[in-house]
């Protein structure tokens, strides 16, 4: 396991699920780990402190090092005060791992605006909020001499990069994430901070409320582990992983597919500006049987071989 000794990590979300995953492993690692989560429902409804605690003190029974925080990640103001325990408690911080989330699944026609803003609000703002803060740090490590080797490793979903039906605010909130990563990557190399993403696929009370779950067998492989999904954020701390950045990689069990997003296909060109006709013929020409997105079980299964809406 790379070690992470005397690195100092964030993760926010990580009362649960899959956040508590990272946290436990970065903690095995060596890692100083700051544990948010609002302890909020599914919905994003509530504030409960004990997740939090309960997995600092998990960490601590293993022999790591913790701290419990309990802001609101879209909180601008409570990301920065985030930052700052980080740096108060433990003196640095080289690791963002940005979790937090929460579900309002709707059909868009019925979708209230309500259902919308929340949404996209804890996941896009609550990606942006901590980031902006943890980078501003690294920035003035590094314009004051340090070699810098920040972490930011974000979190977008199948959903945001294949698309699923009934999460019109979710996935265009992952799919945001993904565009934030690759943007995130090309501005903050400069100061020595990689930004990666990941599409993961997990047994947690997010997907055990959105599809039909089977319960995992214990003698058997999990590929739907929550735990499964930390090697990933593990390695990509490693200070030998300095110059992998940008990447959206979706994790299913053992299989990691680094995506590649919107990248270039059918070119359509004329000289000069097309006529609205000629275009018309072209496109039904090149698309004889129309055009439409795969979906998001077509897009797992090409990219880690399976997809929750089949298992
Ligand atoms: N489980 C999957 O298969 C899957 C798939 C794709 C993406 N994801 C993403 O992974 C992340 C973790 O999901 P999970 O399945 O572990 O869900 P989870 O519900 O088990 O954990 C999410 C945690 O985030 C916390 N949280 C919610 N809003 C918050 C806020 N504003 N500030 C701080 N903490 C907040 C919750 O209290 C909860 O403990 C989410 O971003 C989710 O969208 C999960």
């Amino acid at each position: 396991m790379p070690n992470l000794d005397g690195k100092v990590a964030i993760v926010t979300g990580a009362g649960r699920g899959i956040g508590r995953e990272h946290a436990l492993a970065l903690a095995r690692a060596g890692a100083k780990v700051v544990v948010n989560d609002l302890g909020a429902a599914l919905s994003g409804e509530g504030h409960d402190d004990t997740p939090a605690q309960q997995v600092v003190q998990e960490i601590e029974t293993l022999g790591g090092a913790a701290v419990a925080n309990g802001e609101n990640v879209a909180d601008f103001a409570g990301a920065g005060r985030m930052v700052q325990q980080a740096v108060d408690h433990f003196g640095r911080i080289d690791i963002l791992v940005n979790k937090a989330g929460i579900l309002r699944d709707r059909m868009l026609v019925n979708m209230s605006e309500a259902e919308w803003d929340a949404v996209i609000n804890v996941h896009l703002k609550g990606h942006f909020a901590p980031t902006r803060h943890a980078a501003a740090h690294w920035r003035e490590l590094s314009k004051a001499g340090e070699d810098v080797r920040g972490r930011v490793i974000n979190t977008s979903s199948p959903s945001g990069v294949f698309g699923n039906i009934g999460q019109s605010n979710y996935g265009a909130a992952k799919a945001g994430i993904a565009a934030f990563t690759v943007i995130a990557a090309q501005e903050l190399h400069r100061y020595g901070v990689t930004v990666n993403c990941l599409a993961p696929n997990a047994r947690t009370r997010m997907t055990e409320e959105t599809f039909d779950m089977k319960d995992p067998d214990p003698t058997e492989w999990d590929p739907l582990d929550p735990a499964n999904m930390s090697p990933v954020i593990v390695a990509l701390c490693a200070d030998e992983a300095q110059d992998i950045t940008g990447q959206v990689f979706h994790v299913w069990g053992s299989a990691v597919n680094a995506l590649r997003g919107w990248s270039a296909d059918q070119l359509f060109d004329t000289e000069g500006r097309w006529d609205a006709d000629q275009l018309l013929g072209e496109l039904l020409a090149r698309f004889p049987d129309g055009a439409s997105p795969p979906g998001m079980v077509a897009g797992m299964q090409s990219a880690g071989g399976k997809s929750l809406g089949t298992t």
